[in-house]
């Protein structure tokens, strides 16, 4: 049959945004972990869509190890940045993270699509995506296609439309 192109996925954000709890609902049911824990370094993960064949590097958010991240930017040819919602006390960090990603040299002459995730959008203090994308300054983002979509995890709501337009944009 048809060979699915395959495509590397960096998966990027703060502890406890929910970076892991996105991909596990983005995996297919029967392979779903149950108790999603904070993550050691970093998991990799795999799954198909209909198109595409994805690895996804899903990097921890921890301080400690946020400075793994970089190693794998070079392979990567899409990122997904979520964003807790409901912590506004650390969208300040967040946007810090975000800068130093955005200008790095294996990213900076990238044109790699980046996906926002304002994720915990169930939590009643959550920000807007409007909001989020002021906070992070996202309209400054002009050399590479970036898309935010509100989610809440848990449940996997917002998550197929971030799929599908990462799809649009890779295939
Ligand atoms: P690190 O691996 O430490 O970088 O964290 P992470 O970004 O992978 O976060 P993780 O997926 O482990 O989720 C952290 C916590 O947030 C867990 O208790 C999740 O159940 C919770 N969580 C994740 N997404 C949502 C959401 O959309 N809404 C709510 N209310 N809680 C969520
Ligand atoms: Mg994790």
């Amino acid at each position: 049959g048809l060979r699915k192109k395959e495509v590397n996925i960096l998966c990027l954000g703060l502890d406890n945004s929910g970076k892991t709890t996105i991909i596990n609902q983005l995996k297919p049911s029967n392979t779903q972990g149950q108790d999603i824990v904070p993550t050691i370094g970093f998991n990799i993960e795999k799954f198909k869509s209909s198109s595409l064949s994805f690895t996804v590097f899903d990097m921890s958010g921890q301080t400690r190890y946020r400075n793994l991240w970089e190693h794998y930017y070079k392979e990567s040819h899409a990122i997904i940045f979520v964003i807790d919602s409901n912590d506004k006390l650390r969208m300040v960090v967040a946007k810090e993270e975000l800068n130093i990603l955005l200008n790095h040299e294996d990213i900076c002459c990238k044109k790699v699509p980046v996906l926002f995730f304002a994720n915990k959008m169930d939590l009643r203090d959550a920000m807007s995506t409007v909001k989020v994308s002021q906070m992070l300054c996202l309209e400054n983002i002009k050399d590479k296609p970036w898309h935010i979509c509100a989610s809440n995890a848990i449940k996997g709501e917002g998550l197929q439309e971030g799929l599908e337009w990462l799809q649009e944009q890779l295939g």
